[in-house]
């Protein structure tokens, strides 16, 4: 058989420099198990429209079921000269059916509207798998967040400490995003769920073929209503490629926290050794290799998504050849995440934190001040000045080298004298103590044990859910 899906108004072949710039097998062979589900609800469209007898019906099923168990054993596979997916199974079929039956398959479709549509199959899948993959490290997350239980640590701002908060309130703020990102991936698969199939090559077909019930085969519940759109359009490719590289991003904010508490200096955490890597020439390391390569991966989901998106810019509608280029950008991502999130997993569910040095660093370098101004302000002092007092004691403190719970009953007495009795104000020890410090912290969403237990089941709700 002639090899190309076209050559009939040309008098040469393609050059081979065009061969080898226009072959996409090496790629696009993955869609072939969506390419085969396509031809399979084409022909029964063809059966339906009178353009297949019944038997030519049964005989293409067979021979497309024949193709398809080729290709599943390995028998069949794309060749140098077939220049994308379509090309090789046109062959595939050919051989098995002959181009009697063979070469009605292709009437009344395109590869324009073909590959609109297989893009889509194919990326539903997977972001279904992957949406799993996000909630197994989301429910890794909340799994550390209950045996933390309540370890309060030093929370940051601007990585200074800033005030305690629970390790199971900072762990639980990763977990939202990439929950996030998985009603993202559920939300964008609505937008997802519309079948180019039958849009041609721009223009829609002249065959009579029924759109809906290829659409519904194929697990869309619609069809897109413009056909040029259809088969031109590939924002949807985009936003997913969006949500990839958002999902990468949450990951490596996440992993960059845990290479830092894995610091010597930190301590905070150590890694499983099943999940940490040596090195090859210090005998001593162990390194976080899950976290930074997840961290370096996260730039390439990133170039994915903006190699694509100026890809697509500037495109006149409908269908270019520009468009071919869609399917790395997200083939890469969605290879990069599946490999990622269940090392990812894995690095979470086994790491250790140290409590007791956690509990021991939340309260210092002066993390408790907020606390101090806002026990002078329930004692009726104005917040401005109830700040500036607070900022007197850091002052007086680390002028000593000293910590605020260091601080005596007189300076207290000193420090806030005009605006407090001397008999209250060394009551202030009440909130120098992280415990208390957390627990003040009530509001809904705060870090108080009893509201992050809260926001624990509302994330498992959700996590059900989802
Ligand atoms: N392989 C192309 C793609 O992935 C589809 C083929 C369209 N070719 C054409 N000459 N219209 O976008």
């Amino acid at each position: 058989h002639s090899i190309a899906l076209w050559g009939g108004r040309f008098s040469s072949g393609p050059s081979p420099e065009l061969a080898r710039l226009s072959k996409s097998t090496q790629f696009d062979w993955r869609l072939a198990d969506d390419d085969i589900a396509g031809s399979r609800a084409h022909a029964r469209a063809l059966g339906r429209a009178g353009l297949l007898t019944k038997d030519e019906l049964n005989r293409m099923e067979a021979a497309l079921d024949q193709l398809q168990r080729s290709v599943d054993d390995g028998s069949f596979a794309p060749i140098e000269e077939d220049e994308d997916e379509a090309t090789a199974l046109e062959r595939g079929l050919l051989d098995i059916a002959g181009d009697e039956l063979g070469g009605k398959l292709r009437a009344g479709r395109s590869r324009n509207d073909q590959i609109a549509a297989l893009i889509r199959m194919w990326l539903r899948r997977h972001a279904r798998f992957i949406a799993g993959q996000v909630l197994d490290v989301v429910q890794a997350l909340i799994g550390q967040a209950e045996q933390a239980g309540d370890t309060v640590m030093p929370g940051r701002t601007h990585m200074q400490h800033a005030q305690p908060v629970l390790l199971a309130h900072q762990l639980m703020a990763h977990a939202w995003p990439l929950l996030r990102d998985v009603q993202r991936l559920v939300d964008w698969d609505r937008r997802a769920d519309a079948s180019p199939y039958g849009s041609g090559a721009l223009a829609g077909n002249t065959l009579g073929l029924d759109p809906d019930a290829v659409a519904r085969e194929l697990g869309f519940s619609r069809v897109t209503e413009n056909s040029i759109d259809g088969t031109a359009s590939r924002d949807v490719v985009a936003e997913f490629a969006f949500v990839a590289a958002m999902a990468g991003i949450d990951l490596s904010r996440l992993s960059e926290e845990i290479i830092i508490w894995n610091t010597q200096e930190f301590a905070f955490v150590k890694l499983d050794d099943a999940y940490s890597t040596g090195s090859s020439i210090m005998p001593q390391k162990k390194n976080p290799d899950i976290a930074e390569l997840t961290r370096g991966k996260s730039g390439r989901l990133i170039g994915d998504l903006t190699g694509l998106l100026a890809t697509l810019k500037g495109l006149p509608t409908a269908y270019a050849r520009d468009l071919q280029e869609d399917k790395e950008a997200v083939f890469d991502q969605v290879d990069t995440l599946e490999v990622v999130l269940p090392a990812f997993a894995g690095m979470l569910r086994t790491m250790v934190f140290d409590k007791e040095r956690l509990e021991q660093e939340a309260p210092r370098g002066f993390a408790l001040a907020t606390d101090i101004a806002e026990w002078l302000v329930r004692n009726g002092v104005p917040f401005r000045h109830a700040h500036e007092l607070s900022g007197a004691c850091v002052k007086l403190a680390e002028g000593r080298g000293q910590e605020l719970w260091d601080l005596t009953d007189d300076d207290f007495i000193s420090v806030f004298s005009g605006f407090l009795p001397a008999d209250k104000a060394p009551q202030v020890r009440e909130v120098l103590s992280t415990k208390g410090s957390v627990t003040a912290r009530n509001g809904r969403g705060g870090t108080s044990p009893a509201r992050v237990r809260e926001q624990i089941l509302a994330a498992k709700n959700l996590a059900v859910e989802l």
